[in-house]
């Protein structure tokens, strides 16, 4: 039986732990084959959709590059080159991009619109983050964790930061599916939501991992083995720089934060992109609004030994193309 044959990527909790173990190791066997140059065209002939409503640097490249390895074509439709939710509804264009396309990737505001596409397309649909949930991230995350600490289950990972976005929501759940220990430390105005703290603790309860959310950093951030954060300020909530520097200066990941862990092999994950210093023009602006250089992590912390980043960045392509090829591709998986 073929458990991901035609399924869409939505969100994490659709997925069983087997199912998400299963899609990190084949990402880490489709890297070792990019590596040493070894074909694995199993979308041979396919054409994917690439819709965003919002920017992207990895994600977009990330599915391009994918796409085209497996041999599918990747066509880029931006916010602005189609009718998606203004002219045309979602249930329309649905129905015509799943005519033509045999995937799609969605990345924007509402997960109901993903959810509607998937709902009408009649092809894998793949979440390439929403306000909710940030999915295919999270393949990408855990690789990269595994192949640091060789194992999953048992490790604590601390996300510092804003605990209420999609990428928090996404690592709660995710961690909580394959049995790594997730603490969100965050202030308390900005814990996740009570809903989605009880769908982690139930899949907690199943795999072992423990839960934590808490507003104190120094009981948070002891004995991590990952720390991760993110922007205080997600796409499309730039007006509220000004509150969440001031909540979440405290949060801030720095070399005193990192020690704090007390644990020296500790590493430093961020989905990027990351305010770290102020070498755009954005950065400069923002640097002279509110007084600050540095937001959610400092430049030396980014830059230290523990600083992952780019690996977890470059890990994005890998798991992409496992997604598309486990979901639409002409390969026999066992159940798993
Ligand atoms: N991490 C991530 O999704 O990056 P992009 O917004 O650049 O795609
Ligand atoms: N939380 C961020 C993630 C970007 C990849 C955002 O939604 O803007």
């Amino acid at each position: 039986e073929q458990v991901f044959q035609g399924r869409s990527l939505l969100a994490e909790k659709d997925f069983t732990r087997e199912e998400l173990e299963y899609l990190i190791d084949f990402s880490a066997h489709l890297k070792d084959l990019k590596k040493r140059n070894i074909p694995h065209r199993y979308l041979e002939g396919k054409n994917i959709a690439l819709l965003f409503e919002k920017a992207s640097t990895r994600t977009r490249a990330a599915f391009t590059v994918a796409a085209i390895d497996l041999g599918a074509h990747p066509e880029y439709l931006g916010k602005n080159d189609i009718q998606l939710g203004k002219k045309e509804s979602v249930e329309d264009t649905a129905k015509v991009l799943g005519s033509m396309f045999d995937g799609i990737e969605f990345r924007g505001f509402s997960q109901k619109t993903v959810e509607d596409l998937a709902k009408y397309a009649g092809v894998p649909v793949w979440n390439g983050l929403t306000d909710e949930w940030h999915p295919t991230q999270m393949i990408a995350d855990f690789l990269t964790v595994k192949e640091h600490f060789g194992k999953l289950a048992g490790l604590k990972l601390v996300y510092v930061g804003d605990g209420r976005n999609n990428v928090a929501n996404s690592l709660l759940v995710t961690g909580a599916i394959l049995g790594v220990h997730v603490t969100i430390c965050a202030p308390e105005s900005l814990f996740p939501n009570e809903e989605l703290v009880e769908m982690a603790q139930k899949f907690a309860e199943k795999s072992g991992s423990k839960i934590e959310i808490t507003a104190d950093v120094d009981k948070g951030v002891k004995a991590a083995d990952v720390l991760y954060t993110d922007v205080w300020v997600s796409m499309g909530e730039e007006d509220k720089f000004a509150e969440r520097i001031e909540l979440l200066a405290p949060y801030q990941i720095n070399m005193e934060m990192i020690e704090k862990t007390g644990n020296d092999d500790v590493i430093m994950l961020h989905c990027l992109p990351a305010f770290h210093d102020t070498k755009t023009q954005y950065g400069q602006e923002i640097a002279e609004t509110f007084g600050m250089r540095e937001m959610e992590v400092t430049d030396a912390a980014f830059r230290s030994k523990h600083g992952r980043q780019f690996e977890q960045a470059e890990n994005r392509m890998h798991s992409i193309k496992a997604i598309m090829a486990a979901t639409l591709g002409n390969l026999f998986i066992p159940k798993v």
